[in-house]
C-alpha cells in the first residue's frame, strides 16, 4: 500500500469520497488503524487524557508527543501520520512553531502537523507551511483553549460566534492549511463552512456534511470511560472485555489452572 499524501486527501474530496481519520498513540494502535485502511492517523494531544490519565491536554509536552509519534510511525504503512502540536509549542513565536513542527517530521517521521486556533494562528500556519510542512488547522471547540472558552462546550451557537468561525475557517485556508478539523459545532454551521472552503473539512461533533470524520480511538473502542462526549459512537467495549480477560487470568493462576501442560516445557 503506498503512503497517503495530501494529494490523496484532496483527490478524495474532489471525488466526493469521505475522508477517515482516527487517533493512535503507539505501535499496536497505529497498526490497527492503519490496517483498517483509515486515511490519516492523528497522534492527538488527547493522549494526555486517554493514555496519561491527566484531566486536560494542557500538560502534554513536545517531547511526549515526539515519543508517541515515533511509536505510531513505526506501526504505520499507508496512513498519513499527523502530529498534534501541544499547548505552547506554537503559540509563543513563529520561529518556535516552525522548529517544533519540524521535529514531528525530522525526529518522528510524521507527514503533517495539526494545531488549534483560527485567525490569530494564520501567521503561524503560513510560517510552518513555508517550511514545507503540511498543516491541518482545528477550529470550533479547541481543547487547548478550554479556560478561555469556559469549558468543553459546543461552539458557534449565536450569530457573532457563527460569523467568527466562518472568518476563522477562511483565515486558516488562506494561510495555507491543507485541511481543517471542525470540533463541536452545530451541524448547520459545519455545512456552511464546508460549502465556504475548498480545503477538506474533518468533523468531530460537527454533523454529516464534513468531507471526513475523526474520533479518538479510545472512545470508539470503549477503552476510555471517564466521560463520553455526545458525538462519540462506541463501536466496542474493549475495557469490559480486557477486564474479563485479566480477571480470568487471575482466577486461573490462583486456582492452579494456568499454566497447564500446554503452556509448559517438557
Ligand atoms: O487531540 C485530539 O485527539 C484531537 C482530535 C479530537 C481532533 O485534536
Amino acid at each position: 500500500m503506498p503512503k497517503t499524501t495530501v494529494l490523496d486527501i484532496y483527490k478524495k474530496k474532489a471525488e466526493g469520497k469521505k475522508i477517515t481519520m482516527l487517533t493512535a498513540y503507539d505501535y499496536p494502535t497505529a497498526q490497527i488503524v492503519d490496517q483498517a485502511g483509515i486515511d490519516m492517523i492523528l497522534v492527538g494531544d488527547s493522549l494526555g487524557m486517554v493514555v496519561q490519565g491527566v484531566s486536560s491536554t494542557l500538560p502534554v509536552t513536545m517531547d511526549e508527543m515526539i515519543y508517541h509519534t515515533k511509536m505510531v510511525t513505526r506501526g504505520t504503512v499507508s496512513a498519513m501520520v499527523v502530529g498534534d502540536m501541544p499547548f505552547l509549542s506554537y503559540q509563543t513565536s513563529r520561529e518556535e512553531a516552525v522548529r517544533n513542527a519540524g521535529r514531528f517530521l525530522k525526529e518522528a517521521g510524521a507527514e503533517a502537523v495539526k494545531l488549534e486556533g483560527g485567525s490569530p494562528m494564520a501567521e503561524v500556519i503560513k510560517a510552518i507551511v513555508s517550511a514545507g510542512i503540511p498543516v491541518m488547522a482545528h477550529i470550533g471547540l479547541t481543547p487547548q483553549y478550554m479556560h478561555a472558552l469556559g469549558g468543553f462546550k459546543v461552539q458557534g451557537k449565536d450569530e457573532a460566534a457563527r460569523l467568527k468561525l466562518l472568518a476563522d475557517a477562511r483565515a486558516v485556508q488562506d494561510a495555507g492549511a491543507f485541511a481543517v478539523v471542525l470540533e463541536a459545532l452545530p451541524a448547520s454551521l459545519a455545512k456552511e463552512i464546508h460549502e465556504l472552503l475548498h480545503i477538506p473539512t474533518i468533523g468531530i461533533g460537527a454533523g454529516v456534511d464534513c468531507d471526513g470524520q475523526v474520533l479518538v480511538l479510545h472512545d470508539l473502542l470503549g477503552l476510555f470511560d471517564r466521560f463520553t462526549p455526545k458525538f462519540v459512537k462506541k463501536y466496542a467495549n474493549l475495557k469490559e472485555q480486557a477486564l474479563k480477560a485479566v480477571t480470568a487470568y487471575k482466577q486461573d493462576v490462583e486456582s492452579g489452572k494456568f499454566p497447564s501442560e500446554e503452556h509448559s516445557f517438557k
